[in-house]
């Protein structure tokens, strides 16, 4: 039975105070008023009436069973719509949003991501090669080469384009759209800061530039493969969609994965008894049983308590349509209704151990990940398409690398994770890298 809600206002008449709190740090703002106000804590926050939700029960009637009446268009979103577009993460939701995201259902069929396994060993065992080659052994960024190899993966799957050149440039003009697309949002004094001007000069160059890169993909089409431009091209989509679905599926499909991954390499670095079992699970791993993302050993256990513990999506947010009664809830028509991961995956009731990363305590058993408690890819018609692409590729990554080479990492406990558009570390990770015996 969902908790008896208690409708609670918090904060300022108007809202002045809540909106710096939640801009200087939303994942502490959104805890703190959890904590002190349950879960289901209205507030003013500037301009909106904000709501933020963490009982499952709401959170399921607002993403799923009533999902059309909470829709994208929210600050949040429309943020990141200068950058990406119109493409399906951003769409506001409708009509338009059913037959754009129906288009491109063909490439997230199960089977077709299963066959991708072969193509995601190769690339990974091409970065490891050139990481044994690597002139700077002792200084490797380890976060650009998840970045690079994440992209390498999701160019060949989603449209068959492998030049590694390319990619590198890409990769750091998505770093620019992703920290101009935050500062947008989140600080208020944009335009006031002389760095932020220049960001903002950063970002058009690089906002061409990817531009550039997505008609490259088009022209460069050449067979009728399943692939995002041509199945887009079949269905009569305009050139301009089909540029903006390009460079939302480079963001989407890799920056989330790699932030993944760097937040997971930095949990197992800090943690010596958990770096010690993922080595000793992943030399065990022979060919497919690399991206096999069902089966229960040590490395899910690793990725599901990575995804439980630092989120990349923290908090997704919704504009409310029209009035609605739910759970005896009461959300009125303009509402911000605003769901963090981050928080809701802390909560004492839910997990054995949920504020310590603890893979054994917190995923004893395969049922675990299954809780509707757990939410890092969402949950409704907009659930993310890209989950079990994403965990083959984690997988694959962490196993292989973790067997083939050993890592120092420079600098750990000056690092932590910080709210961006996904939560990201506060800085890359600086390796020694030595290939093991
Ligand atoms: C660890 C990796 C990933 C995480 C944590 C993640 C998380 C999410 C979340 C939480 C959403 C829903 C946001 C919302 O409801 O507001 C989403 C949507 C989406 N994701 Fe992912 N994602 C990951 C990887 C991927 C990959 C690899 C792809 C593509 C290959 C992808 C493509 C998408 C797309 C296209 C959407 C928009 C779906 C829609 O609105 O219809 N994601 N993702």
């Amino acid at each position: 039975m969902p908790t008896i809600p208690t409708e609670i206002t918090y904060g300022d008449k108007l809202g002045i105070r809540n909106l710096l709190e939640f801009q200087k740090n939303p994942l502490t703002f959104l805890y703190k008023i959890h904590q002190e106000h349950g879960p289901t804590v209205s507030l003013r926050c500037g301009p909106y009436r904000m709501r933020s939700l963490t009982e499952t029960a709401h959170i399921e009637h607002v993403l799923k069973s009533n999902a059309k009446n909470y829709i994208k268009r929210t600050p949040g979103y429309s943020g990141i719509r200068d950058y990406l577009g119109r493409g399906i993460l951003t769409h506001e939701g409708g009509p338009a949003w059913r037959a754009q995201s129906k288009n491109i259902r063909p490439l997230f069929h199960p089977a077709h991501i299963r066959d991708l396994s072969p193509m995601m060993l190769k690339w990974v065992d091409r970065y490891c090669a050139e990481l044994k080659d690597h002139p700077e052994k002792d200084n490797i960024n380890l976060s650009k080469i998840f970045r690079r190899l994440t992209l390498s993966i999701l160019c060949e799957a989603m449209f068959h384009y492998d030049n590694q050149a390319d990619i590198a440039k890409v990769s750091d003009d998505i770093g620019i759209g992703i920290q101009y697309a935050f500062a947008k949002i989140y600080d208020p004094l944009f335009w006031f800061s002389a760095r932020n001007r220049q960001l903002a000069r950063n970002f058009r160059a690089a906002k061409k530039r990817l531009r550039e890169f997505a008609n490259k993909i088009i022209e460069q089409k050449s067979s009728e493969d399943a692939t995002l431009p041509n199945l887009l091209s079949a269905k009569g989509t305009d050139r301009q969609l089909i540029v903006d679905e390009i460079i939302t599926m480079l963001q989407a499909g890799h920056e989330t994965s790699a932030t993944a991954l760097n937040a997971m390499f930095f949990r197992a670095f800090k943690d010596k008894h958990v770096l010690g079992e993922l080595e000793k699970n992943s030399e065990k791993l022979q060919g497919e049983e690399l991206t096999d993302s069902d089966c229960f050993d040590y490395v899910n256990q690793f990725i599901w308590e990575s995804l439980r513990y630092d989120p990349s999506t923290w908090a997704f947010d919704r504009y409310t349509v029209q009035n609605d009664t739910f759970s005896g809830l009461k959300v009125k028509k303009g509402e911000l209704i605003v769901i963090s991961p981050y928080v809701k995956h802390r909560l004492f009731g839910h997990w054995e151990d949920p504020n310590n990363f603890n893979p054994e305590a917190n995923f004893p058993n395969a049922e675990r990940k299954r809780s509707k408690d757990l939410m890092p890819f969402s949950l409704g018609p907009r659930i993310c398409p890209g989950s079990t692409m994403a965990l083959m590729e984690i997988r694959a990554i962490t196993a292989i690398f973790l067997r083939t080479f050993s890592f120092e990492c420079q600098d750990l406990e000056n690092i932590g994770p910080v709210p961006s558009i996904v939560l990201k570390l506060s800085s890359d990770l600086i390796c020694r890298v030595t290939p093991k015996e």
